[in-house]
């Protein structure tokens, strides 16, 4: 359902399929360290994604009580379903222990896409995000992405130019009868 809500962003690139179960811990720069793994992570996520949400609804010009009512345990299901035809990884930077932000990408059937994507807002504009996109984006390519895509809220006109910028582009906008 939430798909249906946003627009469609999308990017090619084949790639070989590697499989990644464990968590792996990274420095990658200024004292941040990405902690990654698959769907074992996805609980570590709840409260940021719950934020994501509540943007989300902030920002949907037609559909703000949907993203009002959307429930982790909803999505948390959606994406364990995910992660039985694909491989799923969850990206979560941190700073001396304390959550910056996280993303969740997967690829099912050469089909990659960056499935959430959030940054607290007192760590904005230091390039978490960014960050947190070109792994994602390295992560699907080497899982055998042969296309990538994102997909945002409509009304969330901001974030296009961030996208933009690391090479997705709108492709298509999807309605959905009310
Ligand atoms: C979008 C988001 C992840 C960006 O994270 P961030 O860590 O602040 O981004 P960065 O610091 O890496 O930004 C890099 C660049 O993107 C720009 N940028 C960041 N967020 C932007 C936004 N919302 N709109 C427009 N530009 C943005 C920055 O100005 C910077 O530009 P520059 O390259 O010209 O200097 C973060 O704003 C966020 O979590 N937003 C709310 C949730 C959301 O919209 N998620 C995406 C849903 S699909």
């Amino acid at each position: 359902m939430i798909k249906r809500l946003r627009r469609l962003i999308v990017f090619c690139f084949p790639r070989q399929r590697v499989i990644r179960d464990e968590v792996i811990i990274r420095s990658v720069a200024d004292g941040i360290v990405v902690v990654a793994g698959g769907t074992e992570m996805l609980d570590s996520v709840r409260d940021m994604w719950t934020k994501l949400t509540r943007d989300a609804a902030r920002h949907s010009t037609h559909f703000s009580e949907y993203f009002h009512e959307k429930s982790w345990d909803e999505r948390r299901s959606e994406l364990l379903k995910k992660a039985s035809r694909g491989p799923i990884n969850v990206d979560v930077a941190t700073y001396g222990g304390r959550q910056l932000g996280f993303c969740i990408s997967s690829v099912i059937d050469g089909a990659g896409e960056i499935e959430s994507l959030y940054v607290e807002e007192c760590s904005r504009g230091r390039r978490v995000g960014e960050m947190l996109v070109q792994r994602s984006v390295q992560w699907m390519k080497e899982n055998g992405a042969r296309t990538m895509s994102v997909f945002t809220v409509y009304g969330n006109d901001d974030v296009l130019g961030f996208y933009a910028k690391r090479g997705f582009r709108p492709i298509s906008v999807m309605l959905i009868h009310e």
